[in-house]
């Protein structure tokens, strides 16, 4: 979960470098560095903290211009985040220098043996075992050979366990940049001249929208002229190449502070791209890129969702639609727990797993699990060209554009419909629903940009509520129903955002348990599920009552018109009235609103909460 760029061609690799980190930020912000060759001389600067250390750090002391370099921002595994185990690290000779992302699983083996036998390791990482590793295999073929250093990457490759991006420069070569790839995420962007290595294509999206898919165990020699993927062995690898169709302005804050509130303004958008294109001129739903056949779809009799963070909560969200409009019965794991229990799979398991990266540890083995179980694999994902859906038998793209604020809102609202579209298409497929039965659903999802708009519009006193909230230790969140991942989603954001203790409960457990945390005073927050569902609605407006009598100060989310629940709320926000089902698509954004709100009003930074990472592509 460390963001990596690489360079070579005609540009000065510095700017390219420290510009597209800049972009990479949101994977970790623990340290920053950068190496730049020029004239043979490898130059190397690193600072703790975030990107910004180290700019004013090469500003003070710039290093020589060079056209070849390689710059890294790290979410710390091994070692504290300290200037000593910023990337990137160099071997004994300080002419091969390393940077890495994922971790060395036999890196306390590996070092022991470069220290027996006389390597001097300066820091805590597992990374600059490689760099030492890389000098003896240097050593051993002819380091000054074209492929000198690709070559000593791969022989160095074979003998390292784990998850690894590797991108490697050596003081000898400078037209030469070497990665290579096993479970964490690298890609190649193509220029014209010039050449980018990196971990997501937003580092290098304002130079070029071409770009290579690099496979597991590959290792790519970038040069200013052209670009070589080898397996380990060293046997040539076919490469897929695609073009992004997204440019830089997506990646930039457009004006916002932050790109949180950039995401969450554009969720309408969002929600209107990913239902684009899915549905028939005739009602039906096309599913193509499923590539999942109807007679596959009609022989599943058990899904199993799995996810982390907010795409389980959209996972949690996906069960009720899918037993309700498919009939299946529906699983919902965490994919971090999911291979560690007897999961009862076989071939008509459809697992489904949701990731809005692509590139999440987790949820990449728990597929792998899958897939040696022989289950089927469906992908939910916003990532085109990342691990998850090459991993799948299909895969449904979320169109949310790139998410940079660590804490998800547009993806989660898209994963919310494309679970949709997958449910719905299932009944269709199985005929669990009459066809216009699907197509009335599939109209009012079409009309649920328009509700997240108008929810969007009346924000202000969310965020008044929010400011007034920010002296709290503790906000409390009660749903039922998808009401309840609701409510598990609001604390969340508020816990990743405002670092405040924020408990999402099931409102009907209340009574058995939670309701002993109730003290004058409390924030509750509610979410009330839509009249129409009278004994849901009519329970949850009893727990109002009960929290409430108790001394808690309630916040209530409900449909607009819902005059029951009045008289209850010390604080009422209205969302337009949806089908229950839907409902999580208008009541979810009052929430991201209010813990953004909140965490700016206690001065942090949104974008980039402590201690976590956008994509974590570790165990
Ligand atoms: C990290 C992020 C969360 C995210 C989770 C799953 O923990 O901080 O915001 O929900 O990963 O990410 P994914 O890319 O798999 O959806």
């Amino acid at each position: 979960m460390c963001g990596i760029v690489g360079y070579v061609g005609g540009r000065p690799a510095l700017d390219v470098v420290v510009d597209g980190l800049a972009r990479l930020e949101y994977r970790g912000y623990d340290s920053a560095g950068v190496a730049v060759l020029a004239g043979g001389r490898l130059a190397t600067a690193k600072r703790a903290g975030k990107l910004v250390n180290l700019k004013e750090a090469l500003a003070e002391e710039p290093p020589p211009a060079g056209t070849l370099g390689m710059g890294h921002t790290r979410w710390a595994t091994h070692g504290p985040p300290n200037d000593r185990n910023a990337h990137p690290h160099t071997d004994c000779t300080g002419t091969v220098a390393v940077i890495h992302n994922g971790i060395i699983e036999n890196f306390a083996a590996l070092r022991a043996e470069l220290e027996d036998a006389g390597h001097k390791l300066r820091s805590d990482t597992d990374t600059e075992a490689v760099a030492h590793l890389l000098e003896d295999e240097l050593a051993a073929v002819d380091g000054n050979a074209r492929d000198g250093l690709a070559e000593a990457m791969r022989r160095v490759c074979r003998r390292l366990e784990g998850a690894f991006t590797l991108v490697a420069v050596h003081a000898g070569d400078d037209d030469l940049v070497v990665g290579a790839r096993r479970n964490s995420p690298l890609v190649v962007g193509v220029g014209d001249g010039e050449n980018f290595l990196a971990s997501d294509v937003a580092a290098f999206i304002e130079h070029t929208r071409d770009a290579i898919e690099l496979g597991q165990d590959q290792v790519v020699e970038l040069r200013s002229g052209g670009v070589t993927v080898t397996d380990f062995e060293g046997r040539p690898a076919e490469v897929t190449e695609y073009h992004v169709d997204w440019d830089v302005s997506a990646a930039e804050k457009g004006g916002y502070d932050y790109f949180m509130l950039k995401e969450i303004a554009e969720q309408p958008r969002a929600v209107a791209d990913t239902l684009l294109g899915r549905i028939g001129a005739d009602g039906r739903l096309h599913l193509d890129e499923m590539r999942i056949t109807d007679r596959e779809l009609r022989e599943v009799d058990k899904i199993i969702i799995v996810a982390c963070g907010t795409s389980y909560h959209a996972g949690l969200i996906a069960k009720y639609a899918i037993e309700h409009w498919a009939g299946l019965p529906c699983e919902v794991e965490l994919a971090s727990e999911f291979r560690y229990r007897d999961s009862i799979l076989s071939p008509t398991t459809l697992v489904i797993a949701i990731s809005q990266s692509g590139e999440t540890m987790d949820a990449l083995m728990a597929v792998r699990h899958a897939r040696e179980q022989k289950a089927k694999l469906l992908g939910i994902c916003n990532v085109n060209g990342s691990t998850l859906p090459r991993e799948c038998d299909g895969v449904l793209y979320t169109h949310a554009g790139p998410e940079i604020a660590v804490a998800s809102t547009k993806a989660f609202l898209t994963q919310l419909v494309a679970v949709y579209l997958i449910a719905l298409y299932i009944a269709q497929v199985r005929g669990t629903k009459w066809g216009d039965e699907v197509f009335a659903m599939v109209q009012l999802l079409e009309r649920m940009p328009e509700k997240v708009d108008k929810v969007l519009e009346t924000m202000e006193p969310v965020r008044e509520l929010a400011r007034s909230l920010a002296g709290e230790r503790c906000v409390l969140f009660l749903g039922r129903h998808v009401g309840f991942p609701v409510a598990l989603e609001g604390a969340l954001k508020l816990k990743e955002l405002a670092y405040m203790h924020a408990e999402g409960f099931a409102a009907g457990e209340l009574k058995h348990g939670p309701i002993a945390l109730i003290e004058q005073g409390l924030p509750v927050v509610v979410v009330v599920p839509p009249r129409a569902r009278d004994v849901l609605h009519d329970k949850i407006v009893s727990n109002i009552q009960e929290i409430r009598a108790r001394g808690a100060r309630t916040i209530v989310i409900a449909e607009e018109g819902d005059a029951s629940v009045q008289p209850y709320a010390d604080t009422l926000i209205s969302v337009p009235a949806v089908p229950t089902l839907l409902q999580p698509l208008v009541t979810t954004v009052p929430l991201q609103v209010f813990a953004c709100e909140l965490a700016t009003a206690k001065g942090h930074d949104v974008d980039q909460p402590r201690n976590l990472a956008k994509s974590v592509t570790v165990e």
